[in-house]
């Protein structure tokens, strides 16, 4: 294993002002984002959506790597450049989701384990050679009375660890993505500890099964109240439980931890980055890997229209500027209004 360039591609992608583009929908979540709008999910429509996010002017001035989905990976600009091709010429590093998704776990009420570990060496293999340098397994719990439960905190613990050391033995930086989810009327505190119990069960089995932390990144939920209390903490009280609880429980040798947004609306996840950044230098980079907080906007204003491309452009390079301001704790909400240009 070389630790080294494990280590400089992680550097990369949590490069100063710069964080992670998720467009790794599985078909059926990008046919959901696209009914939204109206639009039939085809191959076409999934690929010229994907062409439009791409190949923004100047994404990469804030994006520093894109997370593809296997048949992102494979297809290609009209111009007929494969995807990672056009994202790598504009500096902007290729990574790929390797997990098949989130079943039931057997003998659980509701709760989920992860599946993809079958071939996934041979899968890792394909992927570099398809231009990919980094990966992404996400896991998924849920906050209730009896929730995550302990086999469900270590199964997806054992299985992240699994598959983040066949990353690194195939040359690839694992992002490790344990999502506590975030629905719901639970408190922050509540939040808070189901996301330190999975955090300190993620790093037991990633340090037991060989992990070099320096090569490896980190992408978590925030801790957050849930998206249905009645009283929901404030950005300043988001910020302070959540780094206190990652101080506790994320080593120093990870280079970064690259947020999720999870439903949260575009400008809450800017302004909750941005809250964590102004109280730093923290040990790891603090960034973002968001997938709907950066496409929303750009989604609504395509509405699968050609003549809408630029509009839509400007709406995700506005999102990836917003967000490029937070990983400095410089963005402040009336820079909402300087972009997007009718
Ligand atoms: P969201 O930012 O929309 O939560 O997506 C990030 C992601 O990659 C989830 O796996």
């Amino acid at each position: 294993m070389d630790v080294q360039q494990l280590q400089s591609t992680a550097q990369a992608l949590v490069a100063e002002g710069k964080g992670i583009l998720a467009a790794d929908e599985s078909t059926g979540t990008i046919k959901k984002r696209l009914d939204s709008i109206g639009v039939e999910s085809t191959e076409e429509t999934r690929r010229a959506y994907r062409e439009l996010l791409f190949t923004t002017e100047g994404a990469e001035e804030f994006i520093s790597g894109v997370i593809l989905y296997d048949e992102t990976i494979r297809q290609s600009a009209s111009d007929g450049t494969p995807f990672p091709e056009v994202l790598a010429s504009k500096g902007i590093i290729p990574g790929i989701k390797v997990d098949t998704g989130a079943k039931p776990l057997a003998l659980t009420d509701g709760e989920t384990i992860t599946e993809g570990l079958d071939g996934l060496r041979g899968r890792l293999e394909e992927y570099r050679g398809l231009g990919a340098r980094f990966a992404k397994w996400r896991a998924t719990y849920s906050i209730a009375a009896d929730k995550p439960s302990e086999y469900c905190v270590w199964t997806n613990a054992h299985a992240l660890a699994r598959y983040a050391a066949l990353c690194q033995e195939a040359g690839l930086v694992p992002i490790v993505e344990p999502e506590v989810l975030q629905d719901g009327t639970h408190t922050i505190a509540e939040s808070r500890k189901a996301t330190g119990r999975v955090l300190q069960a993620v790093y037991t089995e990633l340090h037991d099964q060989r992990l070099d932390f320096r090569g490896t990144l980190l992408k978590p939920n925030m801790v957050l109240s849930g998206y249905d209390a009645s009283d929901r903490a404030s950005a300043d009280e988001v910020a302070e439980v959540t780094l206190e609880c990652f101080y506790k429980h994320v080593p120093a040798a990870v280079p970064g931890i690259v947020f999720l947004s999870g439903g949260q609306s575009d400008e809450d996840a800017t302004a909750h980055l941005n809250a964590m950044n102004a109280r730093g230098p923290h040990p790891w980079q603090l960034s973002f890997s968001y997938g709907r907080a950066l496409q929303a906007p750009a989604l609504k204003a395509w509405g699968g229209k050609e003549e809408n491309v630029e509009a839509a452009q400007r709406a995700y390079y506005h999102r990836a500027k917003m967000n490029g301001a937070a990983r400095t704790g410089m963005y402040a909400p009336e820079m909402e209004k300087e972009a997007v240009p009718a």
